[in-house]
C-alpha cells in the first residue's frame, strides 16, 4: 500500500511538470489540498492538488504551544488525526485535544486520519500533519522545477483563540509571508478569514499589503455592505448557497470592486438538481460569473473551467 501511494505520490509530482502555466483569470482553489482524494493539509494532498492544476492551495492554519503554525482546519486535532491513541492523557476537561497543548515535536509524531467516508481509507496511517513554511516551501519549490506560479490561500482560523492563549499567531503569519516573499498586492497569496476585525488588523495593526478575502458565511452574506468590504478586502469567500439563493450577490460584490470565491464544490457531495459537481461549478463559473471556488476536487473544477463556457 505504501509503494503504491509513494508511486502515484511522484507521478503527480511528474504529472505537474508538464502541467502548462494557466492563465485563466477564474482560479482553482484545491481545498485543504486535493483533499477529496488524500488527507486534507498533507504534502501529498498539496502536491496532487499541484498537479491537477490548481491555482492556488489553501492552508488553513493553527498553532502548536512552542507558536509553529500549522496546517489543520478544526479547532481541535481530533477528526484529523490519531491524537486520542498517541497521548490519551493530554485531553481537556471537554474530551478533546488542542493544538497549543502540544509541541511541534509532538505533533510530528502523530498520523493523519481520514474522516470522510468512501474517501482515502480512514484506517491508512501514512501521512504527518506539516508546518505552514513546510506547505509554502513545497509549492514554492514546485514553480522553481515546473516554471508555474501557483499561489498559498492561508485562512486565519481561531486566530483570537491562539492570541488569548498567549501565542503570537498573526505576528508570526505576517513574518512567515514576508520570509518567503509574498509582499505587495501582487503577491501570489490571498489571505482569508471569517473575522472582518482580525484582517482590519492585519491591514492597519501589521500593514498586510497582499489580497485579502473575507470570508462570509450564508447569514453573513445577506448583510454585508460590500463597499465597506472594498476598504480592506480584495474579494468576498461566500458560502456557495448564499449565490445558489441570490446570484445577484456576485454583481453586488464585482461593482464593489471585489473578486468572488465561494466554498466548497465536491464531486461527492453536490446539490441533487446537478448531474455531477462539473455541471454546478458550470453554473457558478460561467452563468453566476464567480472568479473562482474552493474544491475538494481540484482536477474537476480545472476541466470545467478549462472547457470554457
Ligand atoms: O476557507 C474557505 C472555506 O474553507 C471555509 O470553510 O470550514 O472549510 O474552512 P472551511
Ligand atoms: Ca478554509
Amino acid at each position: 500500500m505504501q509503494r503504491y501511494f509513494q508511486t502515484a505520490f511522484f507521478l503527480f509530482i511528474a504529472a505537474a511538470l508538464f502541467c502548462a502555466p494557466t492563465f485563466s483569470e477564474k482560479i482553482v482553489i484545491a481545498h485543504r489540498g486535493a483533499s477529496g482524494y488524500v488527507n486534507e493539509h498533507t504534502l501529498a494532498a498539496y502536491a496532487m492538488a499541484y498537479g491537477m492544476g490548481a491555482d492556488y492551495i489553501e492552508q488553513d492554519l493553527g498553532m502548536t504551544k512552542d507558536g509553529v503554525l500549522i496546517c489543520m482546519h478544526d479547532r481541535t486535532l481530533d477528526r484529523t488525526s490519531n491524537v486520542a491513541d498517541m497521548f490519551p492523557e493530554r485531553k481537556r476537561e471537554d474530551g478533546k485535544y488542542y493544538p497549543e497543548d502540544f509541541t511541534l515535536e509532538e505533533i510530528k509524531t502523530l498520523r493523519c486520519v481520514e474522516s470522510v467516508p468512501k474517501r482515502f481509507p480512514r484506517e491508512a496511517r501514512l501521512l504527518q500533519m506539516v508546518t505552514f513554511e513546510e506547505a509554502i516551501q513545497l509549492v514554492q519549490g514546485l514553480n522553481r522545477s515546473t516554471g508555474r506560479t501557483v499561489g498559498i490561500y492561508p485562512e486565519l482560523k481561531d486566530a483570537a483563540a491562539y492570541e488569548n492563549a498567549g501565542l503570537p499567531y498573526l505576528k508570526t503569519f505576517m513574518e512567515t509571508l514576508a520570509r518567503y516573499g509574498y509582499e505587495g498586492a501582487d503577491a501570489t497569496v490571498y489571505v482569508q478569514c471569517f473575522s472582518s476585525g482580525i484582517l482590519k488588523r492585519l491591514k492597519e495593526e501589521y500593514k498586510c499589503s497582499v489580497p485579502m478575502i473575507q470570508l462570509m458565511s450564508s447569514d453573513m452574506v445577506e448583510e454585508a455592505d460590500m463597499k465597506e468590504v472594498a476598504t480592506y478586502a480584495q474579494g468576498i469567500g461566500p458560502d456557495k448557497k448564499a449565490i445558489a439563493r441570490d446570484p445577484s450577490v456576485v454583481s453586488r460584490a464585482h461593482e464593489a470592486g471585489l473578486k468572488v470565491h465561494p466554498y466548497t464544490f465536491r464531486s461527492d457531495a453536490f446539490p441533487s438538481k446537478f448531474k455531477d459537481a462539473a455541471e454546478e461549478m458550470h453554473l457558478f463559473l460561467f452563468e453566476y460569473d464567480i472568479d473562482g471556488g474552493f474544491t475538494d476536487h481540484p482536477d474537476v473544477m480545472r476541466r470545467v473551467i478549462d472547457a470554457g463556457n
